[in-house]
């Protein structure tokens, strides 16, 4: 059975987009770490929308997660033939005073275990010569954030290899589309590593958007098998406008004018 694999439907904009999809008859395999929210989610997803909904308890922060979901999903018999890399973690401050670990395994999460699951479930798609793979990025893919550097590198790490990916994939039929979401009121803000004074500095006044606008934007991109799609019209705006300033100039400003706002 062909199923679309989201990683990270527990909560925020993942949980928005399966039960989008869900509402348009997707067969669901949910992935993330707290299974309480998933057995609930895969039942009430199934019987509201009269789909099949799975999932697998996997932590994608781990060297191993990755493999493990390949692993299972192949156990369930189940062809992912949509893969939607959306789990990802953030982290605000001054790098040289955050924690260290913390930084490691967001860019297991954000990066490493979101090529392998590329990698894997690709190799799959390639040869039965169909599938989609949208990753997620951000806002963030397009400008380095002082403050906020480990996270913005991860995301310019995604959008740098999806786009790659975009064609080379192209000659095989597989779709890979870059997403990329703006500010989006979800919990992503509340973690340890982002709830602090720098959190609130850097998202100050950011254009929101709510996880289902974000998700409806994804279906629409996915619809029309974009290559890559920022959502919300002020979000691609201020990425096209952003692109015309040279990187060192934009790191330089913001740096200044985030120091000033905290006082330093
Ligand atoms: N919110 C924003 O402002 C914003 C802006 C731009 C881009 N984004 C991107 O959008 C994506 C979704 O973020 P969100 O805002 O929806 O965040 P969120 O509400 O915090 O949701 C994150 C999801 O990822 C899962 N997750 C976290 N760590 C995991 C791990 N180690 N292994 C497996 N799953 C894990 C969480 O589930 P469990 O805790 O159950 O594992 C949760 O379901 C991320 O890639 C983020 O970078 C968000």
């Amino acid at each position: 059975m062909n199923v679309t694999l989201i990683t990270g439907t527990t909560s925020g904009i993942g949980e928005a987009l399966a039960h989008q999809l869900a509402a348009k008859k997707h067969n669901l395999l949910l992935v993330a770490r707290t299974e309480k929210k998933l057995k609930e989610q895969s039942q009430y997803l199934s019987s509201q929308f009269g789909i099949v909904a799975d999932f697998i308890v996997a932590d994608l922060g781990k060297p191993g997660g990755a493999f493990y979901v390949y692993e299972q999903a192949k156990k369930k018999n189940l062809n992912v033939n949509i893969l939607v890399n959306n789990a990802g973690i953030g982290s605000s401050g001054e790098f040289v005073t955050n924690n260290l670990q913390s930084e490691l395994e967001l860019l297991q999460l954000n990066n490493s275990s979101l090529v392998a699951l590329c990698s894997l479930f690709l190799a799959d798609m390639k040869s039965t010569g169909s599938g989609t793979i949208i990753n997620v990025g951000s806002m963030a893919s397009f400008f380095p954030i002082p403050y906020m550097s480990v996270y913005a590198a991860s995301k310019m790490f995604v959008r740098s290899f999806t786009q790659a990916l975009t064609e080379e994939c192209k000659p095989y039929g597989i779709k890979v589309m870059l997403f990329c979401p703006g500010f989006t009121s979800t919990n992503f803000m509340n973690t340890s590593a982002n709830n602090n004074a720098w959190g609130k500095i850097l998202t100050q006044g950011a254009i929101e958007q709510t996880p289902e606008q974000v998700a409806v934007q994804v279906i629409k991109a996915l619809e029309r098998r974009k290559s890559i799609h920022v959502s919300g019209f002020q979000n691609a705006m201020s990425a096209k406008l952003g692109s015309l300033i040279p990187s060192t100039t934009l790191a330089r400003v913001f740096a200044q004018r985030k120091r000033k706002e905290m006082g330093l």
